[in-house]
């Protein structure tokens, strides 16, 4: 679904999703050029499977089924829907018949092709009222349309990177059939960003909680276009860091963008508060607990500060259940799950949300187009409580001091190498036993380092990355010569699931 969303905004046009049950009225209020009906992995025969008003195809707008979307559609408008002899999944081979290549929707896609299929029903039988353009070996209606009514379906997947000509099916759709001019573009995004948050605030104060990750960066960077010296930076130093990281944040933030930023050093705060403590998540409410007297104590500091400055993105919101019409999930939102370094709304500020439509991918654009360096905008993400879930076990300063320096280490092997854009995130952990090593003529008792490095999209699930082992040695022996305390390297081969990509 939301694949399909950030095609769409791919070519130009401006995408939300909604929910099946949105009322008619509120689908009008949107005054939308065209509909997509997702696919989903339910059938029309399932119990709850979800429906659409009938009502949208009275709309006049064109709409396009897609998998689910076309079966659903079918049966709305009199076709037969019968589930496929076998389940088909993956690549095939896609016919477009004669009627099909001069149709509007496959104008362009060869007459074979592949495309991607993930189905169990289809739509066996059609009325007078449906023509088939294309099929495939077991699919006899893969693509069709409405004789009169501007409704179009496909049973494959235009949005994945399978369907090689699937783009072109979107945009077909979108600039041919919806007519839409695929004039939507972060540029003017940023313009009408920056007029409605000077509308939204006026001569008000803003504070804007910087992490140093990809999210607030951005939300900085264009706040301090709309707003300039109204913008309050607050970056708190949990002693939770990566080496240099508050470095970096002021450097960029403060000496290139010249954005008031007031860095607290709470350290001290954070890591007594640790002190001792094991288990993980007793560190993670310590850290959220501790974030917000330091956030709040500072911003206190900020007189007449009335708003509060949040990166949430379109995702969040999806998942959250907020989105127009509700379009709420059940997918677990790993933010919410873990975000115990949330501010709470009894901070009492008026949130400012200017990212809530974005996708991350449209975020980090964003970021370029505001003149944010490039190892910021691709940066893998950070959890909230930092280094506390990679030193496993108790925090020590010493641990983290090791940590932090093996951390680097690989990390700059991996940017060395051109690997940092393809992994998802990259980093080091260490462990809480110690490991015997061979040091010169004696034996030494020391630290182990984990290494992990992921693939992944969403975070839900991941892969480790298959570093090339010279990669890995030369990480492993520059960690051994040059950080003191470790005697021995390891790299994590642990998928998620049924691993979490953090230690803990
Ligand atoms: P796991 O370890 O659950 O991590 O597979 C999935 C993603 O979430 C990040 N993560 C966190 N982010 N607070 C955060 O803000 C947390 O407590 C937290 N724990 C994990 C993790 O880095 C990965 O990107």
């Amino acid at each position: 679904m939301q694949l399909i969303a950030r095609r769409v905004r791919e070519a130009g046009v401006y995408s939300v999703l909604v929910r099946p049950d949105i009322s008619i009225a509120e689908l009008r209020k949107l005054n939308p050029v065209g509909l997509i009906l997702s696919g989903g992995p339910a059938s029309v025969y399932e119990e709850g499977a979800p429906k659409c008003d009938p009502r949208i195809f009275e709309l006049g707008v064109p709409i396009l089924g897609i998998c689910y979307g076309m079966q659903i559609a079918t049966q709305v408008l009199g076709g037969e829907v019968k589930p496929a002899s076998s389940r088909e999944y993956g690549r095939t081979k896609l016919h477009v018949d004669a009627r099909g290549t001069k149709d509007d929707l496959l104008v362009g896609v060869p007459a074979d092709t592949t495309v991607w299929m993930s189905h169990g029903d289809q739509v066996r039988e059609l009325g007078p009222e449906f023509v088939g353009l294309a099929s495939t070996p077991t699919c006899p209606l893969a693509a069709m349309r409405h004789v009169s009514k501007p409704f179009f379906g496909v049973q494959f997947h235009p949005e994945v990177t399978h369907t090689p000509h699937g783009t072109q099916i979107i945009e077909n759709f979108l600039y041919r059939i919806c007519t839409a001019d695929g004039t939507w573009k972060m540029g003017n995004f940023v313009d009408s960003a920056v007029e409605s948050v000077r509308k939204q605030v006026g001569k008000g104060q803003v504070i804007c909680g910087l992490s140093g990750g990809v999210d607030s960066s951005v939300l900085a960077a264009l706040l301090h276009r709309a707003i300039g010296d109204q913008l309050k930076c607050i970056f708190v130093d949990n002693g939770l860091l990566r080496k240099n990281e508050r470095a970096g944040v002021e450097a960029t933030f403060r000496d290139h963008f010249k954005i008031d930023l007031r860095v607290v050093d709470a350290s001290k705060q954070f890591l007594t508060g640790l002190k001792g403590v094991t288990d993980p998540q007793e560190k993670r409410k310590i850290i959220g607990k501790t974030f917000i007297d330091v956030f709040k104590a500072e911003a206190r500091t900020i007189k007449d500060a009335r708003f509060l400055a949040q990166g949430t993105l379109y995702p969040d919101v999806i998942e959250s259940g907020h989105a127009l019409g509700g379009a709420g999930g059940a997918t677990a939102n790993i933010k919410l799950h873990h975000n115990v370094g949330g501010l709470p709304a009894e901070l009492g500020f008026e949130l400012v949300e200017p990212l809530r439509d974005l996708f991350k991918d449209e975020v980090r654009k964003l970021g370029e187009l505001l003149g944010l360096p490039e190892h910021l905008v691709w940066r893998h993400p950070f959890p909230g409580p930092g280094l506390a879930v990679r030193c496993v076990g108790e925090i020590t300063e010493e641990k983290l001091t090791v940590l932090r320096d093996a951390d680097e280490i690989f990390l700059e092997e991996i940017i060395a190498e051109g690997l940092y854009r393809s992994t998802a995130q990259t980093f080091a952990a260490i462990l809480p036993v110690r490991a015997v090593g061979v040091m010169g003529d004696g034996r030494s008792y020391q630290h182990v380092i984990a290494l992990r490095s992921v693939d992944t999209s969403d975070f839900m699930t991941a892969d480790w990355s298959r570093i090339p082992h010279e990669i890995l040695a030369r990480a492993s022996n520059r960690i051994i010569n040059e950080v003191r305390g470790v005697s021995r390297v390891v790299y994590d081969i642990t998928s998620k699931p049924p691993g979490t990509i953090e230690w803990e």
